[in-house]
């Protein structure tokens, strides 16, 4: 096991009602600028019942909507202009991972003097961050819980993560009724997306590092065992609790710490985002299983023999034969979540392959298994 510090500082507030807290944000100031998306919180109520409590609690509330799934880097000019203009003491997203990310960068943008495409570009020029708190209604990439927000710029066919400690919310209210509302396109997204996150963690080549292996294990069980739960009963409390928790300890931190690699999955799903504009954990479910085929090999069949075992279930004597069934398995549960299995099926073809390989390449430096441009591009073939 690698060192590490532990930084997990954001204040969840989890199950049902726990939107009351939200009175809690008059501990940084007196202004907020409310950040949400295309009005799916107005539909479920979500939007007046904050309102209400945050008047109760004598803020004045400035609002951004709009926001765009994959966030463009436009709409978080316009909240960095509102903050600057207005004085803004915080931020509040509420929305998934689109409208918190958005958020985070607004309050890191407002506390700088550079472009905020700048400060995606070079996550060092970070330096504060207005508070940020949100109210998670989709169950997918973490955004709750760390420090990472990923930005477009579509017309340059760019979109690139940036972090921070400092955009690491402050607080986040987790009610899993609010997701009850997600679509079923959404929620098989979501949950590819956070079995993906944990999958990023867990194939790393750092040893012994058992307790966030087991860790890893048990939230990938849990997923396996809930999305179709969800699909088929999006009001059930307990899938939708349990797949909006899994979300948040996939990617805080609880798993990665002391067995970091770098991810390789994200970095080409990104890229089909950024030219294409497609559901990113749709792109995940597509890319994953490819992936795991070609990370498959005589050095990393314990590893994938592991996951079989533990998470499948799977018996057998020999590695390689564990191994190709829990990537078989894993295809097939893509598919029972009704996700896309190919790149055809999303309106991907080979136009972009040369350049969209070499702009991931670059991030899949220090992966569990080393992947080359040529690499790269032949994951994507497999997948077309
Ligand atoms: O815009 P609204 O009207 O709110 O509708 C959204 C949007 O259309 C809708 N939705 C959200 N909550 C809902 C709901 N619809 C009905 N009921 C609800 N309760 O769902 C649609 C998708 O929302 P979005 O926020 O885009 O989805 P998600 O949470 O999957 O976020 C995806 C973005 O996060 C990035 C992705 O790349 C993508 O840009 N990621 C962020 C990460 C992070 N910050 O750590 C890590 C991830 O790997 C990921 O890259
Ligand atoms: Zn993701």
């Amino acid at each position: 096991m690698n060192n590490f510090t532990y930084s997990i500082p954001t204040k969840v507030h989890f199950g049902k009602g726990q939107i009351a807290h939200l009175g809690e944000l008059k501990d940084s100031g007196n202004k907020v600028l409310l950040v949400y998306g295309g009005g799916s919180i107005k539909r479920a109520g979500i939007y007046d019942r904050a309102l209400e409590i945050l008047q109760e609690a004598g803020l004045t509330v400035l609002e951004l909507s709009g926001v765009e799934p994959n966030p463009r880097i436009e709409s978080v000019r316009k909240g960095v202009e509102i903050c600057k203009k207005e004085k803004i003491d915080m931020i509040l997203s509420i929305g998934g991972g689109s409208v918190i990310d958005c958020g985070k960068v607004i309050a890191a943008g407002a506390c700088s003097e550079e472009d905020p495409w700048e400060l995606v570009l070079h996550p060092e020029k970070i330096k504060a961050a207005l508070p940020l708190y949100c109210v998670l209604t989709l169950a997918a990439t973490g955004s709750e819980m760390d420090g990472a927000a990923v930005i477009s710029d579509l017309e340059k066919q760019e979109k690139w993560v940036t972090a921070s400690e400092s955009m690491k919310p402050v607080m986040a209210v987790m009610d899993p009724e609010y997701t009850f509302s997600v679509s079923r396109k959404q929620t098989a997204a979501g949950t590819a997306d956070i079995i993906s996150h944990i999958f990023e963690n867990y194939f790393t080549n750092v040893k012994a590092a058992d307790v966030q292996a087991r860790f890893a294990e048990g939230l990938l069980k849990t997923c396996f065992h809930y999305g179709p739960v969800a699909l088929k009963n999006p009001e059930d409390y307990d899938a939708r609790a349990n797949l909006m928790w899994a979300s948040s300890m996939a990617i805080n931190g609880l798993i990665q710490y002391g067995a970091e690699v770098a991810w390789c999955v994200h970095p080409m799903e990104h890229e089909l985002s950024a030219f294409y504009d497609i559901t990113h954990g749709e792109g995940l479910a597509i890319l994953t299983p490819h992936w795991m085929e070609f990370a498959l090999n005589e050095n990393t069949a314990d590893k994938f023999a592991d996951y079989g075992r533990n998470v499948w279930g799977i018996q057998a004597e020999d590695n390689m034969e564990i191994s190709r069934e829990a990537i078989r398995r894993t295809k097939e549960f893509f598919k029972e979540m009704s996700l896309p299995a190919t790149l055809t099926e999303v309106g991907i073809d080979r136009t972009y392959f040369d350049i969209m390989a070499e702009k991931a390449e670059a991030g899949c430096q220090g992966s569990f298994v080393e992947l080359k441009k040529e690499d790269i591009i032949s994951i994507f073939e497999n997948a077309l």
